[in-house]
């Protein structure tokens, strides 16, 4: 494929899309495990650290966050630090760390080594999806593997360093992604999250410093360590972008973080199902704003979507075409927030089952005219009032899709009307 945006050469997808991955003597003849092996006995953890500084590397569960600032947080003296990898991946249409996980097992086990023994972690936990059961099942399998090398379990790569690695399956609840409630649920309890600060970082698991990471993040490292940050930068620098929806070809594309959401769809996805047209696109799952066609030429990375009103998020771009109903895709959206939300705090608990109840009536014909005010108005009550992002999402995209997609939802009151009378 040529296109502007297309990648040279894919760098963490060549590992997911070769044969055998999974088995560690095929993943070392490809060149694995050398970059963890060079940051356990050749780097100083500071050198690691400006690596990955220099890459440019940002968090890509969500937030965008400078990995290597996140790294520098960790006080170097504590004596109990943890790593604990965020594999829960419930942003609807997230599906980059499942292809990773189950590509290629040795990436992450990678990863994880570098950043344990940068930090200066014994211990590593990684909090999977617990529908992940196969995912699982390799990544334990390449942990047993790693460890029987000597990379993994005391000594690791005939170094000081010493590394475990505990794979836990998540319960099941999207809050449960969010770091803090991740912790909560990891030490037993209910997935909530904790007031911030104290950040993970300073206290953490079992209130211990704690690197929260993702799992396509932690991929990331080996490529950088192994490839230098200057190549990685001018290979894009790389990023995975999971396209579903009313594309011709859903799946996990690489592509450099900054190409366009045009070149996306209709490039690497194959562009829109036959005789559809597109209408828009939620750039980074559904807790982000969607684009209409006005913006396809906007660039995916952090900072050109947050001046475009909405946020890359997990870079989980999920396609409607025309024959989406906005009206019907916003309550959908909804509905599951209100089925998410944990409940620990008033205006995303009751804002979400008021903002569902107004969407079930219009959909089924009970809409008035005032409840468009009506959501504009609990939208408004909700922005910068919920204790975490999961219902400080919810506003932005109600109220755009007020905005932009009006005509839709009068069509339907009225519609309504008529029907009631
Ligand atoms: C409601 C909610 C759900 C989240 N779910 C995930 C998730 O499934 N996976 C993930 O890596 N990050 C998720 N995050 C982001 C994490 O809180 C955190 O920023 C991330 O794990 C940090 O890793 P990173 O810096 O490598 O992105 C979620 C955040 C929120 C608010
Ligand atoms: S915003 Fe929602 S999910 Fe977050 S703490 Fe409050 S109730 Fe829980």
């Amino acid at each position: 494929m040529t296109t502007e945006a297309a990648m040279p050469e894919s760098v963490l997808l060549r590992w997911v899309r070769a044969e055998g991955m999974a088995e560690i003597e095929q993943y070392r003849r490809a060149g694995g495990y050398d970059a963890a092996r060079r940051a356990a006995t050749e780097l100083t953890p500071d050198q690691v650290i400006e690596m990955v500084a220099a890459s440019g590397l940002r968090g890509k569960g969500g937030a965008g966050f400078p990995a290597a600032q996140k790294w520098k947080f960790i006080p170097k003296a504590a004596p109990v630090k943890y790593v604990v990898v965020n594999g829960d991946e419930g942003e609807p249409g997230t599906f980059k760390d499942r292809t990773l996980i189950e590509g290629c097992p040795h990436l992450l086990v990678e990863g994880i080594l570098i950043a344990a023994v940068t930090i200066g972690a014994r211990k590593v936990y990684i909090y999977l999806r617990r529908e992940f059961y196969r995912g699982r099942r390799l990544l334990e399998a390449a942990i047993a593997q790693a460890r029987e090398a000597g990379y993994v379990g005391e000594r690791i790569f005939g170094s000081d360093h010493a590394v475990e690695i505990v794979v836990h399956s998540g319960a099941g609840a999207y809050i449960a992604g969010e770091e803090t409630a991740l912790l909560e649920s990891l030490e037993g309890r209910r997935a909530m999250p904790r007031q911030r600060p104290p950040f993970p970082a300073q206290a953490g698991l079992y209130q211990q410093p704690t690197l929260v990471q993702n799992v396509e993040t932690l991929c990331h490292l080996p490529v950088i360590v192994g490839l230098g940050p200057d190549r990685y930068k001018e290979l894009g620098p790389p990023a995975l972008f999971s396209v579903s929806g009313a594309v011709a070809r859903p799946g996990v594309y690489e592509a450099p973080l900054g190409v366009t959401l045009r070149s996306l769809i209709f490039e690497h996805a194959g562009g829109m199902r036959p005789g559809r047209r597109f209408k828009a696109a939620f750039p980074g799952g559904s807790s982000s704003v969607f684009l209409t066609e006005a913006d396809l030429d906007v660039k995916m990375d952090p900072d050109s979507l947050r001046q475009a009103g909405t946020m890359l998020g997990s870079a989980a771009v999920i396609v409607m075409d025309d024959s989406a109903d906005m009206v019907e895709v916003m309550a959908r959206a909804v509905e599951f927030y209100r089925d998410e939300s944990c409940g620990k705090c008033t205006p995303c608990r009751e804002g979400t089952v008021w903002i569902a109840q107004i969407f079930e009536r219009i959909l089924h014909g009970r809409g008035r005219t005032e409840d468009l005010a009506l959501l504009d108005s609990i939208a408004a009550g909700m922005t910068g009032t919920c204790f975490c992002p999961l219902g400080e999402s919810v506003p932005p995209g109600l109220v755009a899709s007020l905005r932009l997609f009006r005509d839709e939802y009068e069509r339907r009151i009225a519609v309504g009307a008529v029907h009631v009378c």
